[in-house]
């Protein structure tokens, strides 16, 4: 990466700009072609993916959320003016939805995740209060033997204490800490109180700058 990107700055321009929805996809055959950097959001219903977009993105209601687990329902692209794209994921484990259909979209998802050429990153949102689980095992396994390079996102920080949270990091650290294909740092977010979402948006620019999509 060239040193003379200054991160932070370029990370308020890349979220300056306006995000606006692209595409939606419930089958691999319906994915718009890769094109730039794309990143995507996984994790469990209700962990609160889509209301990390809205909270990077400077937007209310770009991502539609909800409190009843399985709202997003296929696979939504957001981008800016910039050759970054973020992907906003169907949860995994349970929804208040058939089985039928959480079935379909969690081998979207897995299909997604180990196929999916320009893929950079994929952030792995935990509850900051829950700590991994083993309904995470799954997905972390794909992205293990896929070799597509994840890091955990702990959210809803704003709802525990700052010594559970201290916890949680360290805890959550170890056990990744033997998963190959794991960013060895996890960043606590809350989309509630702003949170360590500049030190996402700083990380989303890094990587776009490690692909060469950042100018100097
Ligand atoms: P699915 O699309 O159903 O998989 O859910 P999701 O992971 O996209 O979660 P969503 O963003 O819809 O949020 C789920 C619930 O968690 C909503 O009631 C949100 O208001 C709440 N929530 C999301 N982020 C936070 C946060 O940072 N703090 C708190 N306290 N609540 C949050
Ligand atoms: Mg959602």
């Amino acid at each position: 990466m060239p040193d003379t990107v200054d991160l932070a700055a370029a990370a308020r321009k890349l979220f300056a700009g306006t995000w606006d929805f692209r595409h939606a996809a419930n089958t691999l055959e319906a994915l718009p072609p890769p094109d730039g950097v794309e990143i995507a959001l996984a994790g469990r219903s209700n962990v609160g993916k889509s209301s990390l977009i809205n909270a990077l993105t400077n937007r209310n209601a770009l991502a539609r959320t909800s409190h009843t687990p399985g709202r997003t329902q296929e696979l939504i692209f957001f981008s800016a003016n910039a050759p970054l794209t973020l992907v906003d994921m169907p949860g995994y484990g349970y929804a208040a939805v058939s089985d039928k259909k959480v079935k379909a979209w969690t081998r979207l998802i897995h299909d997604f995740l180990r196929g999916r050429v320009n893929l950079a990153r994929v952030f792995v949102l935990i509850d900051a209060r829950h700590g991994l689980k083993t309904t995470d095992d799954a997905v972390l396994k794909t992205l293990d033997q896929a070799a597509v390079v994840y890091q955990i996102v702990l959210t809803k920080a704003d709802e525990v204490k700052p010594t559970e949270l201290e916890r949680r990091i360290a805890e959550t650290q170890e056990k990744i800490s033997r998963r190959p294909a794991a960013f060895p740092h996890l960043i606590a977010t809350s989309s509630r109180d702003g949170t360590g979402i500049d030190e996402l948006r700083a990380t989303i620019a890094q990587i776009l700058a490690e692909r060469g999509g950042l100018a100097a």
